[in-house]
This record gives structure tokens, C-alpha cells and sequence, in this order.
């Protein structure tokens, strides 16, 4: 488990992260979602004791995260690939394994189990510089993996990244979870959001708006759907919280129904919803 309580960090002019506090629970995808500058990056490296709050407490299964304890729990997939590019994925993860101290034995098959849940075992040999931006991505999971960590953190993970990358990532997390992992996911599309995510923070201007499941936060924040109707009438448009009862008044005796469409709330409205603001920049 992992408790934030009142963090508050300040960069100058910046409140870049102001009063949170949740819990992220052992085994859950818990995403953090906010559009650029909503002081997701800075809440994660505050989680893993990268950066130190102002003010508030932060705990990770009771441990203060920088502590050599704590660290060994963590992985950390950074926002910005980390990778040596003249190096080969072999090599990369030779030097970020001994960087946990493992002995050669664990050390070669940890490389190994984590080339393969990637699966790059067949460019391992391959200098990092001839990759795509998905298979470095993959890299940057494998590395962060070498040591086995319970709680894993992604930032932004499908960053230049293409559809074929990102679906063997969207399934490498949900696999992460089946192992029992702990997996912190910050986007700012709320289409991953939605698909991968057991409980969304809603985060901007370093401010926590709402927290839930999607479902939750749909019910709560998303209003009505919007329901367009194409009858031999004409096109009519309304706004329902109960699309097929409403649907039915429209279709009086005469009226033939030709097209209907109900564009029920997403993750896209409850942001608008909760801050006036669109989600993306
Ligand atoms: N090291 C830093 N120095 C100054 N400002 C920073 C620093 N890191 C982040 N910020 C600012 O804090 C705010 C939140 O940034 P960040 O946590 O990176 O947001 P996000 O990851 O949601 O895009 C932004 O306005 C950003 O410019
Ligand atoms: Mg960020």
C-alpha cells in the first residue's frame, strides 16, 4: 500500500503538486490522469523518493520511500527513455542489473525473464540506437523490472509510441497485475485510463478533482448522455440520463425511427465537468 497524505510541492512560481492525499492498494492499476503540467510526474517521483515534498507524508507499505528497503520495492519506468543508445538491450541491462547488486546466476536470469516479458529476446543483441520508440519503451520496462519490484511506476509509458507497442504494453501491464504487482500509471489520454486503470485519480493543477473507479466517476461527474435521433421527421437532439426510456417519447405513432445514437459520458466529460477544462492541450 502506498499513503500520500497532504503532499504539497513547489517549483519557484509553480505549485506543482498542492495538498494531495489517496492510497494506492497492494494489486490494483491505479492511474493518475491529468493533461500536461498537472504535477503527475512530480507526485511519482515523491512516491519512489526521487524528489522530496514541502510538506505532507508519504509512506510505501509503512517504509519512507528513499530508504534502500523501499527502493528495492519500486521500479520505475521515467517518462523520458532512459537507455544507453550505442549499447546493445544485452548490454543496457547488464548495467542497470548491477546497479542492484545480484549476484551473475540471478542477474542472467532476471535479464532473461525480462527480455522475454518484453519480448526482445531476439534483438538482444541489437544496439538500443536501431530501435523504434516502442521497443525502447519495452527496454525501459525491462530495466525497471531486473530486480522484481512490487510496486511499478509508468509515466506516460506509450509516449511515442506506436499502436502495435502499445498494445503489447496495455497487455504487459494487465500481466504485471496478474503477478500480483502494484501498478501506478500516469496518462493523459483517458482512453488508456479507462482501459487498463481498476481506480483513476483525476489530477490538474496539482490538485486531486476525484477519485474512482471509471464507472464511479462516470456516475458521478459524467452528466447525461447526448442522444441524436434521425426520424422521417427530422434530426432531433437531446440530453438523457436514461437514453432508451427517453428514446421511447420521441417515437409517437407516425414517427419511424431511420438512425439513432447515444454518446453516453466518458472520462473526456468528467474532466470537463470537474474543471471547466479540456483534457487534452
Ligand atoms: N524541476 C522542476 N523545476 C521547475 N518546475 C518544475 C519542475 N518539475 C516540474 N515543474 C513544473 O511543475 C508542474 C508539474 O509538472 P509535472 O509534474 O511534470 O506535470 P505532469 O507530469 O503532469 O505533466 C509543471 O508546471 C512543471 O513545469
Ligand atoms: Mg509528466
Amino acid at each position: 500500500m502506498i499513503k500520500l497524505e497532504s503532499i504539497s510541492k513547489r517549483f519557484d512560481a509553480v505549485q506543482a503538486v498542492d495538498n494531495l492525499s489517496f492510497t494506492i492498494d497492494r494489486g490494483e492499476i491505479f492511474g493518475l490522469l491529468g493533461p500536461n503540467g498537472a504535477g503527475k510526474s512530480t507526485s511519482i517521483a515523491i512516491m519512489c523518493g526521487l524528489v522530496s515534498a514541502d510538506s505532507g507524508k508519504v509512506e510505501l507499505e509503512g517504509l519512507t520511500p528513499t530508504t534502500i528497503k523501499a527502493r528495492k520495492k519500486i521500479g520505475l519506468i521515467p517518462q523520458s527513455i532512459a537507455l544507453y543508445e550505442e549499447l546493445t538491450a544485452l548490454d543496457n541491462l547488464n548495467f542497470f542489473a548491477d546497479l542492484y547488486n545480484m549476484d551473475k546466476e540471478l542477474k542472467d536470469q532476471r535479464i532473461n525473464w525480462s527480455l522475454e516479458f518484453v519480448n526482445l529476446q531476439d534483438r538482444a543483441k541489437d544496439t538500443v540506437k536501431g530501435f523504434s520508440g516502442g521497443m525502447k519503451r519495452r527496454l525501459n520496462l525491462a530495466a525497471s523490472l531486473l530486480h522484481d519490484p512490487d510496486y511499478i511506476f509508468m509515466d506516460e509509458p506509450t509516449a511515442g509510441v506506436d499502436p502495435q507497442s502499445r498494445n503489447k504494453l496495455f497487455d504487459s501491464v494487465l500481466e504485471l497485475k496478474e503477478f500480483g504487482k502494484t501498478i501506478v500509471y500516469t496518462t493523459h489520454y483517458m482512453e488508456e485510463a479507462e482501459k487498463l486503470c481498476d481506480r483513476v485519480a483525476i489530477v490538474d493543477q496539482g490538485k486531486l478533482m476525484a477519485l474512482d473507479t471509471v464507472d464511479g466517476l462516470i456516475r458521478a461527474y459524467g452528466g447525461e448522455s447526448q442522444v441524436t435521433v434521425q426520424t422521417n421527421q427530422g434530426l432531433e437532439q437531446f440530453e438523457s440520463t436514461n437514453p432508451a426510456k427517453d428514446l421511447v417519447k420521441v417515437l409517437q405513432d407516425s414517427v419511424q425511427l431511420e438512425d439513432v445514437t447515444v454518446r453516453r459520458p466518458d472520462l473526456e466529460r468528467v474532466f470537463l465537468n470537474l474543471t471547466g477544462r479540456q483534457l487534452r492541450d
